[in-house]
């Protein structure tokens, strides 16, 4: 029988694995502060853990599928040992509620996306010797939200460089197609102090760049009442108080909520990137009107005009959806217009798949417009193709410039010397330095460009003053 102890001398280990959107992402790091509270050290090896939790996305039936194959693989785990705790928190845990117990017995803990601050009295329930049962919280809070929790979490996060700070929860544009709003609820800005206090502490710790998250980063302060606080303002009290942060980003924007202010700030303030991810979704007036985006394509040019008139050097980011129900090949073609008319730095693309519980998920149900799944993978390779040729031109620019790498860490191909890290406009570059033996981690530095693809850079390092470096100055030193 597992008996929870947090003041045993072996500290419990907890695993978590984080499917989904940066939202998700901070909200594991949430989760691993609170359990540190409770006496739970991080493992990477869930094989290793005494709590095994898998944050939940459901915005594609895929997403969905990958939770349910991992709790299958979790459950052999647990048959090995049964003193194992396994949970399971997010977008699947909060829609369905107690049906996962159901399809899943052996899941110990369900934890709704607005409760996370319950996880250390549910992980106390379900390691107690006299409760061996089933715990779940998923009730939204009527009173509360999770802000008025946050202040009290120390969130152990996975960069020490770069920070994602959360500042709206839910969604309030019921898109026919997305499942966020029933998921994450309704818009709930987070008062501008807890987030400038955030920021603060992180600037403190040492954190060189922070990204401001909300699945309408833009609509900031739109349900603060009679107030006329936004995400401009915002933006301008972090550059102001928390000096030190040398990169503020923020995602995802959407296209009604761009405002001219918000356009402003990011031109004026020069620590807050020229970099805006901001979908469409499609390129046809009647799709984007059926997947009730608020606006048509014509409107969306002209802000991506706008943006890049007053932005220079701006890079834009998307997302597209094809084969959204009775999407015909002659509309599909107008997405593929709207890429070269547009010219996005870079896409996420997805088929789209039928959640049930919006509006075009029942259309499909009743067999309106479905466009099978051949189709739908055809038009995302010739999507995919087009948005590369489109980044791949539009990166050519960077050849040979040199440019300002935030340094995230070694190169993923581990090669020695070989450093990983992003432009202002984000993209992505592996480059070399002549200094060696040095930690850059977190560092500015300057970067030649020396080869572009469409996803990435090769580049190498150009020391301004090498006595300026403080790794070439102590090796000079001691020669
Ligand atoms: N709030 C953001 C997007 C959030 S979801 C926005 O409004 O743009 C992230 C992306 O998942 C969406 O941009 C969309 O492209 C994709 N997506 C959402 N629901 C989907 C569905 N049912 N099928 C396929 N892709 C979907
Ligand atoms: Fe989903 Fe639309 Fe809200 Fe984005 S704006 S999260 S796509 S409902
Ligand atoms: Fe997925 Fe939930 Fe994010 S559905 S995309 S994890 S808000």
């Amino acid at each position: 029988m597992a008996v929870y102890r947090p003041d045993a001398a072996e500290a419990r280990k907890v695993y978590i694995e984080t499917l989904g959107c940066q939202m998700n992402q901070n909200d594991s790091e949430l989760m691993f502060g609170l359990l540190a509270q409770e006496g739970f050290e991080p493992t990477d090896d869930r094989k290793d853990a005494d709590l095994i939790i898998i944050n939940t996305c459901q915005i594609r039936g895929n997403a969905e599928d990958k939770a349910y194959s991992y709790l299958g693989a979790w459950n052999k785990l647990k048959r090995k040992n049964p003193d194992i705790r396994i949970a399971m928190a997010g977008c699947v845990a909060q829609q369905t509620k107690d049906e996962v117990f159901k399809r899943s017995p052996f899941v110990d803990i369900v934890i709704g996306t607005q409760n996370i601050h319950d996880l250390p009295n549910l992980v106390r329930k379900a390691f107690s010797t006299d409760n061996t049962g089933h715990v779940m919280a998923v009730d939204k809070q009527k009173a509360r939200s999770t802000y008025d929790y946050i202040a009290d979490i120390a969130p152990v996060r996975q960069s020490k460089t770069s920070a994602w700070v959360t500042i709206i929860e839910g969604c309030d544009y019921f898109c026919t197609y997305c499942v966020v709003p029933y998921t994450r609820g309704r818009q709930i800005s987070r008062p501008a102090a807890s987030i400038l206090d955030e920021v603060k502490q992180l600037a403190d710790s040492g954190y060189k760049e922070i990204t401001l998250l909300g699945q309408t980063v833009d609509s900031y302060g739109k349900d603060f009442d009679g107030q006329r606080y936004g995400l401009a303002h915002l933006l301008e009290d972090i550059h102001e108080q928390a000096p030190e942060i040398a990169r503020i980003r923020f995602m995802t924007s959407h296209p009604l909520d761009l405002s001219d202010e918000i356009i402003r700030a990011v031109a004026d303030l020069p620590r807050v990137m020229e970099f805006i991810h901001i979908p469409m979704q499609a390129g046809n007036n009647a799709v984007l009107e059926r997947m009730r985006r608020g606006y048509t394509k014509e409107q969306y040019f002209d802000l991506m005009d706008r943006i890049r008139d007053m932005i220079p050097g701006v890079a834009i980011s998307g997302d597209f959806i094809v084969g959204f129900p009775g999407e015909t090949e002659a509309q599909f073609q107008e997405t593929l217009d709207a890429v070269y008319r547009s010219r996005p730095d870079a896409c996420n693309t997805a088929s789209y798949s039928a959640r049930k519980q919006t509006p075009a998920g029942i259309w499909e149900t009743k067999g309106e417009g479905v466009i099978s799944e051949a189709e739908k993978d055809d038009r995302l390779q010739r999507l995919n193709a087009v948005i590369a040729e489109v980044a791949l031109s539009i990166n050519q620019g960077y050849a040979d410039q040199t440019v300002e790498v935030l340094v995230e860490g070694k190169s993923k191909r581990q090669q020695f010397d070989r450093w990983r890290g992003r432009t202002r406009t984000n993209k992505v570059v592996n480059f070399d330095s002549p200094v060696s033996g040095h930690d850059f981690t977190g560092e500015l530095l300057q970067v030649k460009i020396t080869g572009v693809g469409a996803w990435a850079f090769q580049g190498v390092h150009q020391p301004a003053d090498q006595t300026d470096n403080p790794a070439i100055a102590t090796a000079t030193a001691g020669a």
